[in-house]
């Protein structure tokens, strides 16, 4: 587990770090748990990133003696199954029937338009662990409602950017057919048209499938100098393989999602795919190795981009909670001090636009021999270009 040390160089205050021992002083949070609603796919093709989130919350809290802020922790875990159509039920059933007073919800885009849109109107804080959909930090953006990963525009510009760089011209698209794949598609085809970059096609499949015989087939016959993807957890590695196994001889792009958490069983068919993401395992900061060293401690397996985005979802709360001494009825102060925070993630330095989404680096990696590999910075401090948001 993580010591004191560890914690001090994560940027965790010395009071906190203190609240982990025995000298926590008594507060608001002896006075009840604090019970935090979990909205994350446990089954289906995403669960393994439901997995990884929820393993990062509770190893953070964990490493806090079980306490945030002083308070108790307690998690009320729902699987979403990735189904929009459970969202209104499932978030109302934790909000209003659990009583959660913190919500952090979800991996999946159709799901999370859902919930935010429950949680705008309750008020409840809500972090978004996940889940890309634009307008959560545009349109929808709220008092009350913060990401800690990214916007499906935002990487879809970063990659296309760095898939210009690299000198690609033709490109063909594949996408699961709900708002992550489109958004992600988007973003992509505004930095490749901006770098005279033609796209020939744009293939869509409807999510969760996972046939993506035809899709290859036509990729042959189009002839592109790359290829640009957007699949993620099970779909994603099943995606790997298939496209190895049709020997296409086509460079392999995409946002990060396509090999994070499958990359060792990709084994050597996901060889020289190439991706750009706010993570990358090999990140050379004092963050970063505490996290890995914790992470791989816990659960014997390196911790991926979906376990990052839990942790800073831990800690952008820990520092909301504190700034209230655990009084989660205090939310517009909450609201406040986790809209203004500013630490360093084992991603780098981490801290939100107005609009609540992370202005970020972005990675370029290099997928080798079971393991994602650093090949320098894509881009800098990188914001979504958010239009439009008006807090609530
Ligand atoms: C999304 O639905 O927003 C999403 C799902 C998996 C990976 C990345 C984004």
């Amino acid at each position: 587990m993580i010591n004191r040390r560890h914690l001090l160089s994560m940027g965790v205050s010395a009071g906190a770090v203190s609240a982990f021992g025995s000298f926590a002083r008594p507060s608001y949070a002896q006075s009840g748990s604090l019970k935090i609603g979990i909205l994350l796919p446990f089954s289906g093709t995403y669960a393994p990133l439901g997995e990884a989130i929820m393993r990062s919350l509770e190893l953070y809290t964990n490493s806090h003696g079980g306490k945030l802020a002083g308070r108790e922790v307690s998690f009320v875990k729902v699987d979403d199954e990735s189904a929009p159509p459970k969202a209104t039920e499932l978030t109302t059933k934790l909000i209003k029937g659990e009583k959660a007073d913190i919500l952090i919800g979800t991996v999946h885009s159709g799901v999370a338009m859902a919930m935010v849109k429950i949680a705008r109107e309750d008020g409840i804080p809500t972090i978004v662990p996940n889940a890309g959909a634009d307008i959560i930090t545009r349109a929808m953006c709220a008092e009350n409602v913060f990401r800690t990963s990214f916007a499906n525009s935002q990487i879809g510009r970063a990659t296309g950017d760095s898939m210009i760089k690299a000198g690609h011209k033709k490109a063909v698209t594949v996408s699961w057919k709900y708002a992550a794949g489109e958004e992600m598609v988007g973003g992509f085809k505004k930095a490749f048209a901006a770098g005279k970059g033609e796209v020939l096609k744009d293939i869509t499949i409807p999510f969760p499938d996972v046939e993506f015989q035809s899709a290859l087939a036509e990729i042959a016959s189009l002839k592109p100098d790359c290829v640009y993807v957007f699949f993620s957890g099970g779909g994603a590695l099943k995606f790997i393989k298939d496209y190895a196994a049709a020997k296409l001889g086509i460079p392999l792009w995409g946002p990060g999602f396509l090999t994070d958490g499958v990359e060792a069983e990709a084994g050597a068919a996901g060889d020289g795919i190439k991706t750009v993401l706010h993570y990358v395992g090999d990140l050379d900061n004092p963050e970063n190795k505490a996290f890995v060293a914790a992470f791989q401690q816990a659960y014997k397996i390196p911790p991926d981009v979906f376990a990052v985005q839990g942790w800073d979802a831990a800690h952008l709360l820990d520092i909301g909670l504190k700034a209230v001494d655990g009084d989660t009825a205090k939310r517009t102060q909450l609201n406040a001090a986790m809209a203004a925070a500013s630490f360093n993630s084992p991603r780098g330095p981490f801290k939100l636009s107005s609009a609540h989404n992370p202005v970020q680096n972005f990675y370029l990696r290099e997928l080798k021999g079971g393991k994602n590999n650093y090949l320098g910075l894509a881009a800098a401090a990188i914001a979504d270009d958010t239009v439009g948001c008006k807090l609530a």
